[in-house]
């Protein structure tokens, strides 16, 4: 299977989406991550002037290679957007911010609490204080997480109790909160999408703790055996990266999506069993086996999680396109081709 497009399907078509980003300067925090890149390749594709700010710390998913290229058509700042003095003037030519900032690590977050504190709740304050004070006109999109919910029954919507089970579902809560702060006080509109799995092209591979999809794919990829703690029954509802972009350009056009929360979610929950067995299929290497929970992990376990993605649906028109098996294709194959840039000894051992 060819790669899919930089501009979802969904939007690809949409003259008002081109109409709105055509020329307009559009800043993209984190944009050399995972989810940053791909929207930001989007956004190049639709005719945005597209402002990428990443850190590039070796801890979290900015990748060049992720933006590689696209570098000609886009400004890309390397820096921390903790330096309020870089902030604050950045943040005076944009009236249109996707903050893709975070730390996305459950285990790191418990090891190391104070670290998810400042990645996943000090930067967008000094984000929000740099808006607040120079553009309170802006609109921003914030990618928050099923994590926010905790353990959950049943299909969640957006209405469910917030009771997250670990630090990092603390602090992403927190990280959202402010923002809906920033925007009753000061105006600025805000939109979050709370992301439930995110799988594609461009995550980082370096470890198992970013991403148990990523992880899976690198495994099967190196033809080793996949461990599916506690037998991998437990449902998750994946969205492949492309759905995840087209949600965040539909919430950002969407007036109505102002001061609003959004789930995600897939049409087929699906176990991470079938998940692993998928991945091994199309890459035709790897196996997998079943192992006992380890005790530090089980602690953290969510269980089973499905979104209700009704209000996506009704308000962005928003809807997941990308099936299981044909996202795999398209993750396997990009890894397959790019694997150098992701993981090798040499690089990242
Ligand atoms: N990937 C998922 O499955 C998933 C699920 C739910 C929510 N999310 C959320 O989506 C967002 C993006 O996640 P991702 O998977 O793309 O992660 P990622 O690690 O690939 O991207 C995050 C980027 O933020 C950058 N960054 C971190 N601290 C910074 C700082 N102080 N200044 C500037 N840049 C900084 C990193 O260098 C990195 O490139 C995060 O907020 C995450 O919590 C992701």
């Amino acid at each position: 299977m060819t790669a899919l497009p930089a501009i979802p399907e969904l939007v690809a078509g949409r003259d008002d989406m081109r109409a709105f980003f055509a020329d307009r300067p559009v800043l993209v925090t984190g944009g050399a991550g995972f989810i940053g890149s791909n929207l930001a390749r989007a956004l190049v594709g639709l005719g945005a002037k597209v402002t990428v700010l990443d850190s590039m710390s070796p801890s979290y998913g900015g990748n060049a290679f992720n933006l590689h290229d696209v570098v000609g058509e886009l400004r890309f700042i390397e820096g921390d957007i903790c330096d309020a003095r870089e902030t604050n003037q950045l943040v005076r030519d944009f009236d249109c911010v996707f903050n893709m900032i975070g730390q996305v690590s459950h285990v790191d977050s418990m090891e190391d609490p104070l670290t998810d504190l400042r990645t996943n709740v000090v930067t967008h304050v000094h984000l929000l204080e740099g808006l607040r004070k120079h553009r309170p006109d802006a609109k921003i999109v914030f990618a928050g997480t099923r994590g926010q919910y905790g353990r959950t029954e049943g299909l969640v919507d957006e209405s469910a109790r917030i009771a997250p089970i670990d630090v990092n579902g603390v602090n992403k809560h927190a990280g959202e909160s402010y923002h809906f702060v920033y925007a009753r006080a000061y105006g600025l509109r805000v939109t979050s999408l709370r992301l439930t799995n995110t799988y594609g092209p461009r995550h980082t591979m370096r470890t198992a703790r970013q991403g148990v999809f990523a992880w899976f794919v690198r495994q099967a990829l190196d033809g080793q055996e996949i461990r599916l703690f506690g037998g991998g029954d437990q449902l998750r509802d994946c969205n492949h990266v492309s759905d995840v972009v087209a949600a965040l350009l539909l919430a950002m056009v969407s007036p109505a999506a102002d001061g609003e929360v959004f789930n995600l979610g897939s049409k087929q929950p699906i176990s991470l069993a079938e998940i692993a067995s998928t991945i091994v299929t199309q890459a035709g290497t790897g196996s997998v086996t079943k192992v006992p929970y380890p005790p530090h992990l089980k602690s953290i376990e969510i269980g089973d999680y499905v979104g209700d993605y009704t209000k996506a649906q009704r308000v962005l028109d928003w809807q997941p396109r990308i099936e299981l098996a044909p996202g795999v294709s398209d993750t396997v194959e990009f890894y397959r081709a790019h694997r150098d840039h992701y993981w090798t000894r040499e690089i990242y051992p």
